[in-house]
């Protein structure tokens, strides 16, 4: 293992920088990067070099400090932005103030900063610092919600004394604490990995204007997308119809039919890691009719066929080394149907859920769901938002490998 003040040697690292009281702290949070081994690049906002000078940033990251998107430097490019984007193995963002936390969670690119996350590839740290009544505001809230349910990582405010002498949350956390979340970001444990997760529900055509489908909304499937990319795994997520952001650092390939997910699965079938989360169409028209079906007849019969069973296909191909995780949604006799289809799809693992449970199945923000292994293992969890339904999931598999 590497001397612990070297732990960075060799990440690069993008710091931005926003005019908070906070900024001062930039300079040390430079310094020890630097004496990590880290190469970082500083991008402030021209409100932050009010708090600290461009000059002391730039004389300790050995680096030109960017803060106007039309300045190049020495290259004779405007593209800066896009190629510090894609440079970084993490960027971090700490003091953010409430004004940039409201222009990222609106895909703002009016400055250098700003511009340059849109444009990024790796995980993205947010430190939210403020005063307290700023902070607890509901629109600065639900700003940092939706970043968090875009994929960014934020890691709160502690409480204590503030700038202002007031006493409450918006304090920039200690600079260890954002080190230990930074470099767990750059050292997931999933880094190499390549995961497939299937999400939604699938829309069978009966006519023009008719389909086949179910409640799925996709929350589950991309909760664990977004869970597998903060672990640093290289994440595909297969989507059917869902009008669910794409979580930060995913490919997503939006599907329609359940025929259309087979494909898509099938080009990924050799994926390190499986979660087939999707409510994929059991039956399908044998006919998909040209034109819209008229209401002249009193009864209307539709002829239906099963559709292609997509996790059984995988469990058939799997290759070994793989982990190929299903999902069982029951109504009755929820554990015996469920160790049945482990067994019968030659799963790792089947997380079974309930629909009829309060606060469990289609639509809900929260689950409660059960993992089984196919060693026999069964682990039943509380119910909790499907973020951490998701974390504990994978937590679980990663730690009892079958
Ligand atoms: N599944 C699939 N392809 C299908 C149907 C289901 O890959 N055509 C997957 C789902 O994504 C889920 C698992 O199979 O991971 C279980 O789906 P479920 O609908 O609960 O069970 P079925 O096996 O379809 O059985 P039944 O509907 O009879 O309960």
């Amino acid at each position: 293992m590497r001397e612990p003040c070297h732990q960075l040697q060799g990440k690069r690292v993008l710091l931005g920088v926003t005019g908070s009281i906070a900024a001062y702290k930039a300079a040390e949070i430079v310094r020890q990067l630097r004496k990590m081994g880290a190469d970082v690049q500083v991008i402030m906002t021209e409100g932050a070099t009010k708090f600290i000078p461009e000059l002391t940033l730039s004389t300790l990251s050995q680096r030109k400090v960017m803060i106007d998107i039309f300045d190049s430097g020495d290259e004779q490019t405007w593209t800066k932005h896009i190629t510090l984007g894609h440079w970084a193995d993490v960027f971090l963002i700490a003091p953010a103030t409430a004004q940039s936390l409201a222009k990222l969670s609106h895909g703002f690119s009016d400055n250098m900063l700003t511009a340059t996350v849109l444009a990024s590839k790796c995980p993205i740290l947010i430190c939210p610092s403020m005063d307290h009544d700023m902070y607890v505001h509901g629109t600065v809230q639900s700003n940092v919600k939706r970043l968090e349910e875009l994929g960014y990582h934020i890691l709160p405010p502690d409480y204590g004394e503030l700038a202002s002498g007031l006493i409450g949350f918006g304090r920039l956390p200690e600079l260890e604490e954002i080190f230990k979340r930074m470099t767990s970001l750059l050292t997931g444990t999933l880094h190499g990995k390549h995961a497939l997760v299937t999400a939604g529900p699938t829309r069978e055509p009966i006519d023009p204007v008719r389909v086949l489908t179910n409640h799925s909304t996709g929350t589950m499937g991309f909760a664990l997308a977004q869970d597998l990319a903060r672990r640093g795994a290289e994440v595909t997520l297969i989507a059917g119809p869902t009008l669910l952001p794409s979580p930060n650092g995913i490919t997503r390939v939006d599907v329609t039919t359940s025929a259309d997910m087979l494909e898509a699965v099938l080009a990924h079938k050799t994926a390190d890691y499986i979660f087939m989360a999707a409510a994929v169409a059991d039956y399908t028209p044998v006919e998909t009719h040209a034109s819209k079906i008229t209401k002249h007849q009193s009864q209307l019969t539709l002829k239906l066929e099963r559709t292609t069973d997509i996790l059984s296909q995988l469990g058939k191909v799997r290759r070994s080394g793989q982990t190929l995780v299903g999902f069982a949604m029951e109504t009755d006799s929820g554990l015996e149907n469920a160790q049945k289809k482990l067994a019968s799809k030659n799963l790792d693992w089947i997380v079974l859920n309930n629909i009829q449970e309060n606060g469990a199945g289609f639509g809900t923000d929260t689950n409660r769901v059960t993992l089984i292994s196919k060693d026999g293992g069964l682990y039943p969890l509380e119910i909790m938002p499907k973020l951490e339904v998701a974390t504990q999931l994978i937590d679980r598999i990663l730690a009892n490998p079958v």
